[in-house]
């Protein structure tokens, strides 16, 4: 990445970073679980985490008994990760500003790598693989998680119908090209990735995301807390075809819930893992 592309990626997750510690992060412990399970992850195991965030996916490697290092270009994330530890009382965190396009960490130095909807947001995925698999130490375990096909996404869905239903010609996300988000949503080519990035016995696991929500305004404070992409799709609107949007997405959820007002979204989201 250049100098102004990594500064903009900063100021770009800097802006959502409380946002996303609040409204995005807590959504994310059953993905976790499955991605630390997928690999295995026992206590005293050295565990580096590129893009973290906030912590969703630290947070729980931690408390499990791992040794973490959590790493996140975005400084406001990492002082969110660094707090949330801290209030937790944890002490095998170790948070670090970082590209992770290229790591400032030893070869060979990690028992078990990954990245959590991190990676999938790379300009260089190729680039940000050969420096997660060159810091694993040889037979450690090196593993992404990405959203699935965008067809399937619920929340991508949602919120381009309820765009529409107020703005009808709303484009919204292109899909070609392929946004980065869904570079390697295709099980086929994520295995295929990991597999050019030098991992041995590659298998992509598929689990189904499923996130609740009660109001169009909290679907909506997710979405625009998720990543910097919706914020942009929305920049052009005025402030009451948001609201409009909202309220079709509080019908949609209500129609989803069938009454027992809380809706249910899933997404199919892959965890590609292999061994270096
Ligand atoms: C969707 S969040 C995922 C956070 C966390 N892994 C989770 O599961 O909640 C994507 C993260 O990627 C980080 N990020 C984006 N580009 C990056 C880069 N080049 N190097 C390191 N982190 C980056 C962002 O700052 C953000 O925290």
């Amino acid at each position: 990445m250049t100098t102004q592309q990594r500064q903009q990626a900063q100021e770009a997750w800097d802006a959502i970073a409380a946002g996303y510690d609040e409204f995005v992060s807590p959504t994310h412990a059953h993905v976790s679980k499955a991605a630390l399970d997928a690999a295995d992850l026992r206590p005293g195991m050295r565990f580096l985490d590129v893009a973290a965030g906030a912590g969703a996916l630290s947070l729980p490697a931690a408390r499990l008994g791992a040794e973490v290092v959590a790493t996140d270009i975005s400084p406001d994330m990492v002082e969110r990760l660094a707090a949330n530890v801290k209030e937790e009382g944890l002490s095998n965190v170790e948070a670090r500003v970082m590209d992770g396009h290229a790591l400032e960490l030893e070869n060979d130095s990690f028992d078990v790598s990954g990245s959590q909807y991190g990676v999938m947001f790379f300009p260089d995925l190729p680039q940000a693989l050969g420096e997660i698999v060159r810091v694993t130490e040889p037979g450690g375990r090196v593993f992404i998680v990405v959203y699935g096909n965008p067809k399937e996404v619920e929340f991508l869905g949602f919120f381009l119908r309820a765009m529409r239903a107020v703005i009808p010609d709303f484009e919204g996300l292109p899909l070609d090209p392929t946004p980065l988000p869904f570079q390697v949503s295709d099980p086929q080519k994520l295995r295929q990735r990991l597999q050019e990035a030098g991992l041995e016995g590659v298998r992509v696991e598929t689990v189904a995301e499923e996130l609740e929500f009660h109001s169009g305004r909290q679907l909506w404070d997710w979405l625009m807390n998720s990543n910097p992409i919706p914020g942009t799709l929305v920049s052009d609107t005025t402030e009451e075809q948001r609201a409009a949007a909202r309220e079709v997405l509080d019908e949609m959820l209500r129609e989803r819930s069938g009454g027992s007002g809380l809706a249910v979204l899933t997404s199919p989201v892959h965890i590609g893992i292999g061994t270096k």
